[in-house]
């Protein structure tokens, strides 16, 4: 199949809305990463795009929408709900809810709850409306990879088995929208992001718990699978910015595999560009801009061909939280705290 790239203007959208509705596969830009996108009402396209990524058939996919009247087409809305949309929609927030009765089991894994958001991105929106229904769509990389953060990064993963990218240029937040479930009685952030439990809670009065309750199943199948990993093996390095730096140059001497190197403002220079392929992702205090360019990083620490990744940790507060979430899963865990 060829893959057409399209520009994220009127006439690539409405082109690309013609090929949902009839079925088709279109990778769209969205204001946190590119998105997969399938008719949510055609099982057989929603079913290819767990076959183009490889995706595990327990992991859901979140439902895109560009009004409240779809929402209320596929889910039942807990109290607060409307808080949360009037707050947080068009914008990075995914919301878990109960699924209606008549919500086809595609899409969703079979669970109970639907995962749902209004992405505030123009070309999202507008494919949406045009292709007249709600659009399923995980984030468009292959399973495992970092999320794509430009048409360039989806080509990279899906050329040649889906029908449209459109290129609406680089990704503004450049992370996965945060998950919140709010179809219990706890609100919970299943998966930080922009969108903080402390914003949550000036909206709801309610400050949502974090992470998985360690007695049940995981409530968000996709935690469970290896995650937005570059090729190399990568070590996450919590510390100053002297200690962190001082730490990855002494081990990475010791080896002679190719070394690449996540540096910040405040240590770039501590690194000796001879030796390793270093990578300056800007300043640590600035947690938005870090997690702006992360996924791009490690895919270019890939095409550079490293075999070790260091990266220097951040603060992991506020929008932190969301930086380090996907740091230390890419890590696979491995994060050296100094
Ligand atoms: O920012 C985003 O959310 C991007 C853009 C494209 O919108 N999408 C995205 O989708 O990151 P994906 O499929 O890569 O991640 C969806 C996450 C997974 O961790 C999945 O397990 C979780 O949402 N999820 C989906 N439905 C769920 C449900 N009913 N209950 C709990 N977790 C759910
Ligand atoms: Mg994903």
């Amino acid at each position: 199949m060829k893959t057409l790239l399209l520009g994220a203007d009127i006439p690539g959208i409405m082109e690309a809305a013609k090929t949902i509705r009839n079925g088709g596969l279109v990778a769209f830009p969205t204001e946190t990463v590119y998105g997969l996108g399938a008719d949510a009402k055609n099982e057989t396209a929603v079913n290819r795009i767990y076959a183009v990524k490889g995706r595990p058939a327990d992991n859901p996919l979140i439902l895109h929408i560009h009004d409240l009247a779809q929402f209320h087409a596929y889910a039942d809305a807990p109290e607060y709900f409307e808080l949360l949309a009037e707050a947080f929609w068009p914008g990075p927030l995914t919301v878990v809810v109960p699924k209606k009765s008549t919500t086809p089991g595609w899409g969703t894994a079979g669970l109970p709850t639907i995962a749902i958001r209004m992405p505030s991105n123009d070309a999202s929106r507008l494919l949406a409306k045009h292709a007249q229904t709600a659009i399923y769509a995980p984030s468009a990389n292959l399973s495992g990879k970092p999320s794509p953060t430009s048409a360039r990064h989806v080509l990279q993963d899906l050329d040649g088995k889906i029908e449209i990218v459109l290129d609406g240029g680089h990704c503004i937040y450049g992370l996965e929208s945060t998950v919140l479930d709010i179809s219990e009685n706890t609100p919970r952030i299943l998966r930080p992001g922009f969108i903080t439990a402390e914003m949550i809670y000036e909206r709801i009065g309610i400050l949502p718990e974090s992470g998985h309750q360690q007695s049940k199943q995981p409530k968000s199948p996709g935690v469970k699978y290896k995650h937005y990993a570059p090729n190399a093996e990568l070590t996450v390095v919590n510390g100053s910015p002297a200690s962190a730096a001082a730490f990855i140059n002494e081990h990475a001497s010791k080896t002679e595999k190719r070394i690449g190197v996540l540096a910040t403002d405040q240590t770039v220079e501590k690194y000796d560009l001879n030796k390793y392929s270093v990578l300056n992702i800007g300043d640590r205090l600035k947690p938005e801009l870090i997690g702006a360019g992360l996924y791009a990083a490690l895919r270019k620490f890939d095409e550079l061909g490293v075999e070790i990744i260091y990266a220097e940790g951040i603060i992991g507060t506020g929008i932190g939280a969301a930086v380090m979430n996907r740091m230390a899963k890419a890590a696979g865990g491995r994060v050296v705290n100094l």
